[in-house]
């Protein structure tokens, strides 16, 4: 039996690459220099090693180098580029074949893959057409997860198509070609693996995109989902954000705002794993060693960091272990790769905190898997977190408004206010969250106010006003302990704050003043202009955006005002007035 190693990622070339060595055994796995070095003679001497180059940036010459200085210099190595030299500009979708010099092709390898080309430039460009339908077909033995999907799709761009079965599934699938399949693992008759295997044998099954609903248990399950072919997995039950995410990516589309960082000191296992976790939508950013990692982590504060742990300057251990001691990433989850794999690393990484431990080599898959599960459970923590911050709060201003009539339905309206500017301004969904949170509690702090002064009905003297400005300071003191009010604390307790450094609480100015709190000074001095309190009336919404484009770059600003008034005035009214 022919024994092929090979590298490569394109599905339609490992099928191309399993049907042309159809007699042969192949091993697709991960590998670099260092583990080659190592392990390079355990492996059965392959006849080919096949590498699709366009996954590295190495030079080609440099991997004929560790290639036979690995597996011999008898060794037959196949490069996959994707340098063609054709006239129809087709190049970047054709797969090119070639040899390295001095190495001869097995026979008619040449004139097989010229065949195949045709047929998949063909094929690509129908399925392209499939594509653009966004139909999802969900295979499922359970009405309540029809439903659920329903309720997960409803208001996306995809069409739904239902089946209950394998079998049915199969039938639409030779009816009319979907989009995208979603299947559940576990249906009586022909399972989730089973389904997926049936699928490749039709038409464009090799190349339709298959999500399989797995429970993380079993590791038996996600080889088998892998070997049928799936390509993407996801734990059950589903998650909307996850499931949209996944399924998004496929149609290359919003991309997910996921950092991943990857620390190794060889290049070809970040770009390996650069391939894979940007095919799937993450930014990666990379590292060479560990302070570069370490560097990395403190600015662009990765969701995850995935790391080697043997490298120059900084091993992996002492990166960790230094990201443990800095505040702000000491919570990032971290995942080692190592060729090392004695009992005494694997203990070790477990007292840093390491998610999981993968020894060189490994599929690239399971490091995904991982992945995936562990924003899985961010994602849990975070919808649970989110429910008990609103109760919190909501708590809180009912206790704040029910001493002080004139400000009922402030905290409420700053917060719709604030949230229109936000929008306006272009901020992403969760940095609204965390301004929606922080307007709601602005005032917080006036819990701690004493009675008279708070509820005086008429205008404060300066020492009472000073007494007054105390509520940012109490309400950090309030929220400031709190794990869950982590990024709303900032927000509030610089709303008082100027950009021309005349404010309070520290008196900071311009953009050192967080943009949030830039954004609740405008939504809270609009609505306190525009409604009644005790020592005087309230303006109409033309006087009082007069006001705010009048303390531009002095009291509030500029893009903030400028944001605020491309809301409707009218809006601004219905607002005002309690209608909306
Ligand atoms: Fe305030």
């Amino acid at each position: 039996m022919m024994n092929v190693f090979c590298y490569v990622e394109s599905k339609m070339l490992t099928m191309m690459l399993h049907d042309y060595f159809s007699k042969a055994s192949i091993t697709s796995q991960f590998f670099d220099k260092e583990y080659l070095k190592v392990h390079g003679l355990d492996l059965s001497k392959p006849d080919f090693v096949v590498v699709d180059m366009t996954l590295f940036t190495i030079e080609n010459s440099e991997l004929v180098q560790i290639v036979k200085e690995n597996f011999g210099y008898s060794t037959d190595l196949i490069v996959l580029t994707e340098e063609v030299e054709r006239s129809d500009n087709r190049s970047s979708e054709v797969f090119y074949v070639s040899a390295t010099s001095r190495m001869e092709l097995a026979d008619g390898f040449n004139e097989a893959i010229e065949i195949r080309k045709e047929n998949l430039i063909k094929l690509h460009d129908e399925f392209n057409e499939i594509k653009k339908k966004k139909r999802v077909l969900v295979v499922d033995d359970s009405e309540l997860h029809h439903e659920h999907l329903k309720n997960i799709f409803m208001n996306t761009e995809f069409e739904l198509e239902h089946a209950f079965n394998g079998e049915e599934a199969i039938a639409l699938v030779n009816r009319d070609v979907p989009s995208l399949i979603i299947t559940d693992f576990e249906m009586p008759k022909m399972n989730g693996v089973e389904l997926c295997s049936a699928i490749r044998k039709t038409k464009y099954g090799y190349a339709l995109p298959i999500i399989l609903g797995t429970s993380y248990t079993s590791e038996t399950i996600q080889r088998d989902t892998f070997n049928a072919g799936a390509d993407d997995f996801i734990c059950k039950p589903f998650v909307k954000e996850e499931l949209l995410n996944k399924v998004n990516s496929y149609f290359g589309k919003d991309k997910r705002i996921e950092k991943i960082l990857i620390v190794d000191d060889s290049e070809m296992i970040r770009k390996i794993l650069q391939h894979a976790l940007v095919k799937i939508g993450y930014t990666v950013i990379e590292a060479k060693d560990g302070v570069e990692g370490y560097n990395s982590a403190c600015k662009y504060k990765p969701d995850i960091i995935v790391t080697d742990l043997t490298m120059d300057k900084m091993s992996g251990y002492e990166m960790i272990e230094k990201i443990r001691q800095t505040p702000a990433i000491s919570e990032t989850p971290c995942l080692v790769v190592s060729s090392m794999s004695t009992e005494y690393d694997k203990k070790l990484a477990e007292k840093l905190g390491i998610s999981k431990y993968f020894v060189k080599p490994f599929k690239v898959d399971y490091l995904l898997l991982e992945i995936e599960h562990l924003f899985l459970e961010k994602y849990r923590e975070l919808a649970l977190e989110n429910e008990f911050l609103l109760d919190t709060i909501n708590t809180l201003i009912c206790a704040l408004e029910a001493r002080d009539k004139y400000t009922q339905g402030h905290s409420e309206r700053v917060t719709r206010y604030a949230c229109l500017i936000a929008e306006k301004m272009n901020l992403d969904e969760n940095e609204i969250k965390i301004i929606e949170a922080a307007s709601k509690l602005h005032d917080i702090g006036k819990i701690g106010i004493r009675d008279e002064l708070l509820l005086k009905p008429s205008k404060l003297s300066e020492l009472e006003f000073n007494l007054i400005k105390n509520h940012t300071i109490i309400g950090k003191s309030i929220l400031g302990a709190s794990k869950t009010f982590r990024e709303v604390v900032p927000i509030m307790y610089y709303h008082h704050e100027r950009v021309d450094g005349k404010g309070y609480p520290e008196g900071l100015s311009g953009e050192d003043i967080p943009l949030g709190a830039r954004i609740i000074a405008v939504a809270d001095s609009f609505d306190a202009m525009t409604s009644n309190r005790p020592y005087r009336n309230n303006l109409c919404v033309d006087r009082a955006l007069k006001i705010l484009i009048d303390n531009v770059d002095t009291q509030f600003c500029r893009k903030c005002v400028e944001a605020f008034l491309l809301i409707n005035p009218e809006r601004l009214n219905r607002i005002k007035m309690g209608l909306e």
